[in-house]
């Protein structure tokens, strides 16, 4: 059977995340596997519209699935989101004669291949790499669990100096439009409140569970905060507690970037060499355009990009239920 594709090319856009390495090297080599010719594609969709697009070999793609961040760098990329843009970057995939393209990023990156794979023959298949989680039609997103571990890792640590001094912390997490990143960092450390985009924060609640854990003399008291909760981020809240609680010694960390890097774990490496195999077979059965692959009860599953970025999960409120009854 010949395949549908021979020339393709991969990109890493929108925000980094650990374990996209992993999807890049599992996507090169698949495809020189089966005896594609494997493009990197650099700085995302800004490097199709600039050219810098070079050939990978198998060695291009050495020693890196450990590393965090991305060999082919990332950018978000105004230009693409312009007709002209787009144009420009199809007549570069053109010339190289690049029939096919794997985009691992987030839904940014999705709405852009979503609107280039309508307008031009050029499959595209999207994975999802972000560290929000923020996807439909995936358990998992390629770097979630690590930046989860590298908040726990700093959360368990602001842990001893919080019960050294007892103070409260207010510590804010990565999560723009979500709040997973808060949700599993906040249950495994054990955080007394977990607040997040999807639920409106009650803020007199927070205050009213934090006075009567004062009264009772429970002095350590974690709060996770994404940074995208609708009350605002750690700094808003922590002012909002100072008022009602002046007493209270009060401490705010962000935690930041550094959930954006490090290297990425066992789960993330593993789902991100699965996902990028799975690209490659994808565009060489020829079935499949437009289309996100990610895994639902360990199997792989296929989404439609436009759903993948349009139905965003939800967060079912047993969840916060159950941070309130293992924090009491
Ligand atoms: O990668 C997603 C994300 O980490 C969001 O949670 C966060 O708000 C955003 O990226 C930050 O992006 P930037 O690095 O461009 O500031």
């Amino acid at each position: 059977m010949k395949n549908k594709v021979s020339k393709i090319g991969v990109l890493t856009s929108g925000g980094d995340a650990p374990g996209m390495n992993a999807a890049i090297r599992a996507v090169v080599r698949t495809g020189i596997y089966y005896g594609l010719d494997v493009f990197g594609i650099v700085r995302g969709y800004s490097g199709m519209i600039e050219n810098d697009i070079f050939k990978m070999e198998s060695k291009s793609v050495a020693n890196i699935i450990q590393r965090g961040g991305t060999i082919l760098k990332t950018a978000r990329c105004k230009e693409f989101f312009e007709p002209a843009g787009r144009k420009k970057a199809y007549d570069n995939l053109k010339k190289l004669g690049i029939d096919g393209l794997v985009v691992i990023g987030g839904d940014g990156s999705f709405r852009g291949a979503q609107k280039f794979s309508t307008e031009f023959d050029i499959p595209c298949i999207g994975l999802p790499g972000t560290i929000d989680k923020d996807m439909a039609g995936t358990d998992f997103t390629i770097g979630f669990d690590t930046a989860v571990n590298t908040a726990i890792s700093a959360i368990d640590k602001i842990r001893d100096t919080a019960d050294a001094h007892d103070r409260l912390f207010i510590i804010e997490v990565m999560g723009r439009d979500s709040g997973y990143i808060a949700l599993h960092s906040g249950i495994g450390t054990g955080a007394e409140n977990i607040l997040i985009p999807e639920h409106k924060t009650d803020i007199h609640e927070v205050i009213a569970r934090l006075q009567e854990k004062e009264k009772r003399k429970k002095l350590v008291n974690l709060l996770v905060v994404a940074e995208g909760d609708e009350f605002g981020g750690a700094n808003e809240v922590a002012k909002a507690i100072k008022q009602q609680m002046p007493n209270a010694d009060i401490k705010v960390c962000i935690l930041g970037h550094i959930q954006r890097g490090g290297a990425p774990s066992s789960l993330d490496r593993v789902i991100a060499s699965r996902l990028g195999y799975a690209a490659v077979e994808c565009l060489i059965k020829g079935e499949r355009s437009n289309t996100m692959i990610g895994i639902v009860n360990n199997h792989l599953h296929y989404t439609p990009l436009d759903q993948a970025v349009k139905a965003t999960q939800t967060i079912d409120p047993e969840w916060l239920k159950i941070v309130k009854i293992l924090a009491s």
